[in-house]
């Protein structure tokens, strides 16, 4: 009866989750194992999951062809170089992305195509890296390869509780590109911690004061459009298990033509050259992707990129947005209000509380009635003990998570510089320096196949904190 009542209120509430019901035949028919398992799965943004049709389809494929390495010219060679076009093709039209603008350059993942930029842009001095607070450690990462060349490296920060940019911030920093330096401009799509959507007209503004734009797309295209017709960052990077679950391993660096031209490799590899010489040291790049695809591709793997992105086609992303916004607004309508007996509030979020410019992901940390955090990693074993799957600690975010907790750049200093951490420090360590704050919290991410019943159990979790 209670159900009920609770199920006609999100009908009302978010009527056009009705039109996504495909979305539960899908989970159905193509994704079995996990309500067999009974695990109620809330970490999306982590790792999408597979459908059984996208392995069968890629072990088909594999059983009835002879797939060799594309690095010759031979029937099992050329085969597989047809394959790896073919998903060349794929990506650039998920991303409504012209050939004649984009490249696709295959990497392991989204942090070696981050990897690739880092190493390869013109850092020099006078040069600027500038970056939100709010990006993954493989963004954050690539400050190392701006300073080693003279570059300064800024972060503009992000502002509770809706972990948004504030736009002057903004602004001011965008001004200050060095005319005749290289400068590069790096922000999420959307946050994978907060599940904040940074504007992406950002990309105009910043190209139109000289900045070179990589926008990180990881934890945004899983459930959202990225058309590339339409924006015009220098740099895309992917995961593309965050999209369709399968394969893993496989990823690329989009970047635009002219942007990439810009990119210096700081080595050579086979399959990157046209022709190396060790008698008169000496060697050619191979023009465009090649450049960068060094060694042998997981050419066994390609193909079921393909098919993933067919997968993903055949639902529709922009019905897999309208569900996840639906789940996502019920999840923060019913989490905010609850209180304690005190009248304490049971959750604090870090993020936007309305579904207005965010994604799937809700990242919070839960109190007692005296109002004091309960520990992210008790919310964890909870979790696991319910069966229930989510993510905790700060997600390789340490710029969100530093703001959203609230630790200080002097208490961070201070426990970094003592004599015992200089080299090392463990997270335990880390936890011991800054007793007394929380280190993390909790995140639960939303995907194209959660439904309400994994929403409603999570928030019966959550409520069990109430009380304690
Ligand atoms: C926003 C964002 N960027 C980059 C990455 C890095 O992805 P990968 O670990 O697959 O390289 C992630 C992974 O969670 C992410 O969420």
């Amino acid at each position: 009866m209670k159900m009920a009542a609770a199920s006609s209120a999100f009908d009302r509430a978010y009527p056009s989750y009705d039109r996504t019901g495909a979305l539960d035949q899908l989970r159905a028919r193509e994704y079995p194992t996990l309500d067999a398992s009974g695990c109620t799965y809330l970490d999306f943004t982590a790792a999408n999951l597979y459908a059984t049709s996208q392995i069968e389809r890629h072990l088909a494929l594999l059983r009835d062809n002879v797939f060799g390495n594309p690095h010759s010219t031979n029937p099992t060679s050329s085969l597989a170089s047809a394959y790896v076009a073919r998903a060349r093709q794929q990506v650039l039209k998920f991303f409504n992305a012209s050939p004649d603008e984009w490249v696709v350059i295959f990497t392991t993942n989204a942090s070696q195509a981050l990897k690739l930029i880092g190493e390869s842009y013109p850092f020099g001095p006078g040069g600027r890296y500038l970056l939100t607070f709010d990006n993954h450690n493989s963004v954050n990462g690539i400050r190392e390869f701006a300073r080693a060349r003279g570059s300064t490296a800024t972060y503009i920060p992000v502002v509770l509780p809706e972990m948004r940019v504030d736009e002057d911030d903004l602004a001011r920093e965008l001004d200050r590109a060095d005319p005749v330096a290289n400068n590069l401009f790096a922000y999420p799509a959307q946050s994978n911690f907060s599940g904040v959507q940074h504007p992406l007209d950002w990309i105009e503004r910043a190209k139109a004061r000289k900045w070179d734009v990589v926008l990180d797309a990881a934890a945004f295209t899983p459930t959202n459009r990225l058309d590339l017709g339409r924006w015009t960052p220098d740099f895309v990077v992917q995961s593309f298990y965050k999209i369709f679950g399968y394969p893993t391993g496989v990823g690329c660096l989009l970047a635009r033509r002219e942007a990439l031209a810009k990119l210096h490799r700081p080595w050579f590899a086979g399959g990157t050259i046209t022709v190396a010489s060790v008698k008169a040291d000496t060697y050619y790049l191979a023009e465009g992707e090649s450049a960068f695809e060094d060694g042998t591709l997981d050419f066994l793997a390609l193909p079921a990129v393909e098919i993933g992105f067919q997968h993903i086609e055949s639902i529709g992303i922009d019905l897999i947005h309208e569900r996840v916004r639906c789940l996502t607004g019920w999840l923060l309508d019913n989490l905010l209000p609850l209180r304690q007996t005190t009248g304490k509030p049971l959750v604090r979020l870090y993020g936007p509380p309305t579904t207005d410019r965010r994604g799937g992901i809700v990242t919070f940390n839960l109190y007692d009635a005296l109002g004091r955090a309960i520990d992210h990693r008790v919310v964890e074993e909870g979790a696991a003990a319910a069966n229930i799957s989510l993510r905790t600690g700060c997600f390789c975010n340490p710029g969100g998570g530093e703001i959203a907790l609230d630790l200080t750049g002097t208490e961070l200093s201070s426990c970094f510089k003592q004599r015992e951490h200089q080299t090392h420090l463990t997270i335990d360590d880390f936890r011991m320096c800054i007793d007394g704050k929380s280190t993390g919290a909790v995140r639960v991410s939303v995907g194209l196949i959660t439904n309400l019943a994994d929403i409603d159990h999570f928030i019966g979790f959550a409520k069990q904190f109430l009380g304690k």
